[in-house]
């Protein structure tokens, strides 16, 4: 058997419109197929030579060896060779310690991506010693792995072909993954799509309905949205305030899912969803501006997650809000200098229009606690450059007044694969936002950003409520692909929220 070595960098193969190859699940692999198999090091289960053959098992170690391929996380290597059956044969390592959660999605998505360059229609997933739900998981990532928003290209490329898991007990993994992944796939998606939609399409009123739509016959669920005479009612002037520049109007759009006992308190998340952040009069400098159509990522994370826990059926009450608003800078625009009065009853003292997220949270979260009196508030909101720059993208920044809520965030980001780091909440950062005018104000120059906005948001949470605040802002678009999140829109949030809510149910 002659073989080839290709080595194929994630990097290359992970750019460019795609469709998606759907997965399955079988219980054996067939000779016409591509093989992805999953490495511990460097030597091929026996399993795996007992499916291709020893005289195949045996060039394979040849080249493994000749190729110095140790089956460390990460790494891959094709063979390819015309001369026999399971002529295109992918290794993908995995490592030797125990896998995680994430680490299965990470394996499913190097999986995907190199079935996105098999020729073979079908190729089959050979991971010795996983269970079903480790293949429901390696199956979900197979999936969001693949995610490209290619609505807009005329010349999509057609993907057809299947990723086809080889299980002992395919329906088991096949249950698994339906019961939950699937969901959590869809959900990932949806959010990223609405992420990546540009603003001329994409504003208040049509999140509203394309999520009504998305949430039509989803069980247990029921949804309020509050226009602006609605939100005036409730004396919500601050996110009135910040939609006020824009001839499309604000929302407030709230989605209850009720899957646990009545009178259990529902944990909500409220997302920050500016369908476009120009700045306001306090106008952006163009560099970058495009990514501002991204600025409603914390609602469409939030819708995402609740709708992943109501079509899984999860034994949980959660509630999405999404503060919705296109911060524009027209002629009936709010200015630096006006003062509003939020629905808490404080005054609001706007020194920068551009800081509107936490704007419109500040009665989103008002709201969530009157109404629902949470058992756990989680706002989400692309917040501030600032986190960013501490952070960068591994880390979403993660604010809360106690510990414990820390640590339930914290081990939810690391079982999801969406990492938190805590940052600070200081009294000092509570002086910052001090207006002489007004109960506070929104911006303070050359302090710590994140922070003050967090503080901002914590000047409308009772003291007795259970709350952290997530500063997504360095995590909502991706520059570099990684396996599970491909360049763009990332819909963080979405696993670890679900992840959250399922956790806290157990
Ligand atoms: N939406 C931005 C934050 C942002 C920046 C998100 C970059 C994603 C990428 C937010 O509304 C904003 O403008 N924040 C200001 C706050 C400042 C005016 C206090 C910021 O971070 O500069
Ligand atoms: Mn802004
Ligand atoms: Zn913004």
């Amino acid at each position: 058997m002659r073989c080839l070595f290709v080595s194929l960098m994630l990097a290359l193969i992970s750019t460019g419109a795609m469709a998606q190859r759907s997965v399955a699940f079988v219980e054996a692999a067939s000779p016409d197929d591509a093989l992805v198999i999953a490495m511990r090091d460097a030597t091929l289960p026996e399993s795996v030579s007992a499916t291709i053959g020893a005289a195949a098992s045996e060039n394979i170690t040849r080249a493994i060896n000749r190729t110095g391929f140790t089956g460390e996380a990460g790494l891959t290597a094709s063979f390819v060779s015309g001369a026999s059956a399971y002529g295109e044969i992918h290794l993908v390592g995995i490592g030797p310690s125990d896998l995680r959660r994430r680490d299965w999605e990470d394996f499913g998505a190097r999986a995907a991506l190199l079935a996105k360059v098999s020729r073979a229609g079908r190729v089959s997933v050979l991971a010795d010693g996983a269970d079903a739900e480790d293949f429901a998981d390696a199956a979900m990532g197979a999936m969001i792995g693949q995610y490209g928003f290619t609505k807009y290209l005329s010349e999509a490329e057609p993907v057809t072909g299947e990723i086809a898991f080889v299980a002992s007990s395919a329906s088991a993994a096949q249950q698994a993954y339906e019961s939950e992944g699937r969901h959590l796939a869809e959900a990932v998606m949806w959010t990223r799509d609405m992420q990546s939609e540009p603003a001329n399409v994409l504003y208040p009123e049509e999140f509203v309905r394309r999520t009504r739509e998305w949430f039509n016959g989803v069980g247990g669920v029921s949804i309020t949205v509050l226009d602006e005479r609605a939100m005036a009612r409730l004396g919500m002037g601050a996110i009135l305030g910040v939609g006020q520049g824009s001839p499309r109007p604000p929302r407030m759009m709230i989605v209850r899912y009720n899957g646990a006992a009545s009178g259990e308190a529902p944990m909500v998340f409220a997302g920050k969803g500016i369908t476009f952040d120009s700045g306001g009069i306090s106008i952006k400098g163009n560099t970058g501006m495009w990514a501002m159509k991204a600025d409603m990522t914390g609602a469409a994370v939030v819708m995402g997650a609740v709708h992943s826990l109501a079509a899984s059926k999860a034994p949980v009450n959660a509630i999405a809000i999404a503060a919705l608003a296109e911060n524009m800078p027209d002629g009936g625009a709010q200015r630096p200098g006006d003062v509003v009065r939020a629905m808490s009853g404080k005054t609001i003292e706007i020194m920068s229009t551009d800081a509107e997220g936490r704007l419109v949270l500040a009665d989103a979260v008002w709201y969530a606690q009157e109404q629902y009196d949470p058992s756990l508030l989680v706002d989400v909101a692309t917040l501030t450059g600032s986190v960013g720059g501490a952070l960068s993208d591994e880390y979403a920044g993660l604010f809360a007044r106690d510990d414990a809520t820390a640590d339930a965030l914290t081990e939810a980001g690391d079982v999801s694969g969406e990492d938190l780091w805590r940052l600070p909440l200081h009294p000092n950062h509570d002086k910052q936002i001090k207006s002489l005018i007004a109960d506070v104000k929104n911006a303070d120059t050359g302090s710590p950003g994140a922070s003050t906005g967090a503080a901002f948001i914590g000047a409308f949470i009772k003291p007795e409520t259970a709350w952290a605040h997530l500063d997504i802002a360095g995590v909502d678009w991706r520059a570099e692909a990684e396996p599970t999140r491909p360049i763009g829109a990332s819909g963080f949030g979405v696993r670890l929220l679900d992840q959250l809510a399922r956790s806290r149910a157990e």
